[in-house]
């Protein structure tokens, strides 16, 4: 053979597994590491709906057909000063979430958008009459700026000096950092509120972005289904824990890592969707402030709240449970493929947690979507061209297969304790 020939076979030997690689067919999934948070906005953070994928495995538990377990969101808007999005995009991407989703929802916002926001929920009895799905809202409009909750309080100096610590700092500024931070702080608020000023009692709370609900248009109603909600928390290690979805393979270099070292600076967890019962989100706003604080006394960088969270995370993993549809066992080969069924990877844990009636409305919506060349090759890869429901997981089987079996959590010792600001 030529030794041309030779360095040609070998190229391209190479270049197979280089794209393998990049594709997450070894589960870390190297590629997709852009900006997914639309930095400039409000607690609409979240990202853009890049199209892809999720492969995989069923669950093998049976699952809970029905449930009462009672369940509240928790939502903000605060825009940012300096935000790039015309009140428009406000009120579409609030139409889109609160006049679509019926479960009762508690809102912060400053006092300047309460039209804004009362008019994108429909009144609850013209709307609906069906009971538990309603469209019951709470909106608080008691602090005017993000930086008037009660734990970001008298920050803005300092977040504007970690500001340029953060190497993202182009697009990022104190304000959102603020934003950001503000969110387990309002979750436990509104849940608190619901019970001593309303009197009403709710199984789990969930912190929902504002402006996650993008597609358009999509048949998240009675969402999150609270028979899959409470599949999910049946798998966790506990009752009590946080569920909070994921978004990347943490690297295997944070096997090493330790408390002092600060805020881990990876995109592993999600911040557009977090919660868990009223004593899991307790203990969770406690120790998020906790370590925001001494963090931050340490001059560490604590703009992003992910980045704090995958802290807690390597600290506190018998804690979490989470839906991760990069985990190693998740073919990444179809993951790539299958795409488009799935509509945007990062909100996933949308159709992870709707009811089975609303997965297969959606698949039809993303399914239509579809160019008859994607169809086919879906068809062709994997049969029936749908997005797989994958099992959750808790945080230390994620751990585990990130690290290896040896690897051991993170002994904490700052102690949380009760926040008093
Ligand atoms: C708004 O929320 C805050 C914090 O939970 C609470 O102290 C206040 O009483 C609420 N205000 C109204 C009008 O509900």
């Amino acid at each position: 053979m030529a030794p041309r020939k030779r360095l040609l076979i070998i190229g391209f030997i190479v270049a197979t597994s280089l794209y393998l690689v990049a594709t997450g067919w070894f589960g870390t999934g190297f590629y997709r590491r852009q900006g997914y948070y639309d930095d400039d906005d409000i607690l609409l953070n979240a990202a853009a709906a890049n199209a892809n994928s999720v492969g995989g495995v069923q669950s093998n538990k049976p699952p809970v057909t029905s449930s009462n377990k009672r369940i509240l969101l928790v939502s903000a808007l605060y825009p940012l000063s300096k935000s790039k999005h015309s009140l428009e995009d406000y009120q579409w991407w609030l139409w889109n979430y609160l006049g679509h989703v019926k479960t009762d929802i508690y809102f912060f916002a400053p006092p300047a958008l309460h039209d804004l926001v009362s008019q994108a929920r429909p009144k609850p009895n013209a709307a609906n009459s069906k009971e538990g799905s309603n469209f019951f809202m709470k909106l608080n409009t008691t602090y005017p700026t993000v930086f008037d909750v009660p734990p970001l309080k008298g920050l803005r100096q300092s977040y504007e000096e970690i500001h340029a610590k953060d190497r993202e700092r182009s697009y990022h500024s104190a304000e959102l950092y603020a934003v950001w931070n503000a969110k387990p702080f309002f979750l436990k608020e509104g849940l608190r509120e619901m019970k001593e000023t309303w009197g009403k009692d709710y199984d789990y709370a969930f912190w929902v972005d504002a402006g996650s609900f993008r597609e358009s248009p999509h048949k998240y109603e009675d969402w999150p289904d609270p028979a899959r909600v409470e599949e999910v928390f049946a798998h966790a290690s506990s009752e009590d824990s946080i569920f909070i979805p994921m978004h990347g393979m943490p690297s295997f270099k944070w096997r090493k890592w330790k408390e002092e070292m600060g805020p881990v600076d990876q995109d592993i967890s999600e911040g557009s969707f977090f919660g868990g019962s009223q004593k899991a989100i307790e203990w969770y706003t406690s120790t998020f402030y906790t370590y925001h604080d001494h963090y931050l006394s340490l001059g560490h960088f604590v703009g992003k709240d992910q980045t704090l969270i995958n802290a807690i995370l390597l600290l506190f993993p018998d804690r979490f449970t989470t839906v991760f549809w990069r985990d190693i066992t998740q073919r990444g080969f179809v993951r790539t493929y299958i795409g488009i069924a799935c509509g945007g990877e990062w909100w996933y844990y949308q159709f992870f947690l709707a009811n089975s009636q609303t997965r297969t409305e959606m698949e039809k919506i993303w399914l239509e979507k579809q160019s008859n060349r994607q169809k086919k090759v879906q068809e062709w890869l994997v049969g029936k061209p749908q997005c797989p429901l994958i099992p959750p997981l808790t945080l230390k089987e994620v751990l585990y297969r990130a690290f290896g079996p040896y690897w051991k959590p993170v002994p904490a010792t700052v102690v949380p304790k009760k926040h008093v600001r």
